[in-house]
């Protein structure tokens, strides 16, 4: 059992460096279930969801050759049609990119139902919809997941009913290699579903209008093997911004596209924070004393929803009363009763919108938990700004989707250690 211990309230300072985005780098991983051929991806983040999705692709057969730090090779000619091991299936929610990747390739796919963060219902109906759209016969139980085919899909017209990314990426996949034309409308419009598409396209496939809520993939009948290197974790980025402004330091943040950050930039100036752009950086600092704010997520390009609880804690610490309201998930914000422990002053209302009270320096070192990925870095800004000491517990959850992220943050003066605790 690891712990991250913190000695907070020291103000942060230094250059900090982004690595590869995480759900790009899982799509992107599973899509080479799709590619007879060999493939070289570059800028992987060395964090447990790449790492169990490259397990995934071995244990169907895949050959993964880890050459140097962030880049591995891919042959997937010997992959076995539905043979995702459910075991590491269950481990993660995006696994579900193999039922789109196997359906592209072989025409059919069987694979366990995903695990993942727990944000209340978490239904893949639109991903199901899509499949059936394009004439796959698909039946769902506890524990699996079949989707069966008359010799390949048909590409046809999906309408999502909800803005999905998840689903965009999946029926994007799974269009790639059907006969004549998809058209998905009301698409999510993220930059991993671009990256996505970006990849799909040098590998051969004819995907157009990936970044707008329209995507048309017209079918090839072949792909092949490229070098492509994942672009730069927002969210990582965002996580970081926040924790500039959150200790009252600077923070230089490289390797990001600075476009992909605006909504966060904006709500950080708006609090009294400055954020300075480079071509591939952006700085942030601040001093003095955070006003307070209202924020919602929604899809990209609105303010993401896997920054809302790091954004939660940036208003504990502000001066006056602050809202965060939920716009995607139902229930994302079991971290507030963590964010308690610190002292911090947050009521939730219908489970879907947090009225927060903030006052500088309120929050106080104490114990908490990382409940899920987001709710755990937002544990870890609130124990860098708190003062005195901060234990978490269950870091699995933050070790997800941060690569190294104790020693990052030493390195940019932050009092931090992973400890390992017997279990009694
Ligand atoms: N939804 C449906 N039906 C579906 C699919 C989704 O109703 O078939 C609903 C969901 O219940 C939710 C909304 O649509 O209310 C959006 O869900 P989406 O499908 O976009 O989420 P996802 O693809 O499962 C990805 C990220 C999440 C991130 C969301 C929203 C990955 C692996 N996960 O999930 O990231 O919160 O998009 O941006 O890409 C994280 O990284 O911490 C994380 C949870």
């Amino acid at each position: 059992m690891d712990k991250l211990v913190i000695n907070g309230g020291k103000p942060l300072s230094g250059t900090i460096n982004v690595s590869g985005m995480k759900n790009a780098a899982v799509p992107i991983l599973l899509a080479n279930i799709m590619i007879e051929d060999e493939c070289i991806i570059e800028n992987l983040p060395d964090i447990s969801d790449v790492n169990r999705s490259l397990e995934i692709l071995e244990a169907m057969g895949a050959k993964v050759t880890h050459l140097e730090k962030g880049t591995v090779k891919i042959d997937s000619r010997n992959i076995i049609p539905c043979s995702a091991p459910d075991d590491l299936v269950r481990k993660m929610r995006a696994s579900y990119y193999v039922l789109g990747a196997e359906l592209a390739r072989f025409g059919r796919s069987n694979v366990a139902s995903p695990g993942g963060c727990d944000f209340g219902v978490r239904p893949i109906d639109q991903h199901i919809k899509g499949f059936e759209t394009l004439g796959a016969t698909v039946s769902v139980s506890d524990r699996h997941i079949i989707a069966l085919t008359d010799g390949g899909l048909q590409g046809s017209s999906v309408f999502m009913d909800v803005v999905s990314v998840g689903a965009t990426i999946n029926v994007m996949l799974a269009a790639v290699k059907a006969n004549g034309v998809t058209v998905i409308e009301n698409a999510a419009r993220e930059p991993h579903i671009v990256d996505t598409a970006n990849f799909l396209n040098a590998c051969g496939a004819k995907i157009s209008g990936a970044g707008t809520d329209v995507i048309k993939i017209t079918g090839v009948s072949s792909l092949h093997g490229v070098t492509y290197g994942i672009i730069p974790d927002m969210i990582e980025a965002g996580t970081f911004m926040v924790l500039a402004a959150a200790t009252k330091g600077r923070l230089k943040i490289t390797n990001v596209i600075p476009k992909h950050l605006e909504s966060i930039s904006a709500k950080l100036e708006e609090m009294g924070a400055t954020v300075e752009e480079g071509d591939e950086s952006v700085t942030v600092s601040f001093t003095g004393e955070l006003s307070p704010v209202n924020v919602k997520t929604h899809p990209y390009p609105g303010f993401p929803t896997d920054m809302n609880p790091q954004m939660c804690v940036l208003m504990c610490l502000a001066n006056g009363k602050s809202r965060m309201m939920e716009g995607v998930w139902d229930n994302r914000f079991r971290y507030v009763e963590e964010l308690k422990r610190l002292g911090a002053d947050i009521t939730v209302t219908d489970g879907k919108t947090a009225n927060v009270t903030g006052t500088p320096d309120s929050l106080k070192g104490a114990s908490v938990r990382a409940l899920d990925l987001r709710a755990g870095a937002a544990m870890v800004v609130a124990g860098l700004a708190a003062k005195g000491k901060t234990e978490i517990d269950d870091i699995f959850h933050i070790q997800r989707g941060y690569e190294n992220i104790v020693g990052k943050l030493q390195d940019v003066g932050a009092d931090i250690k992973i400890i390992t605790v017997s279990e009694s």
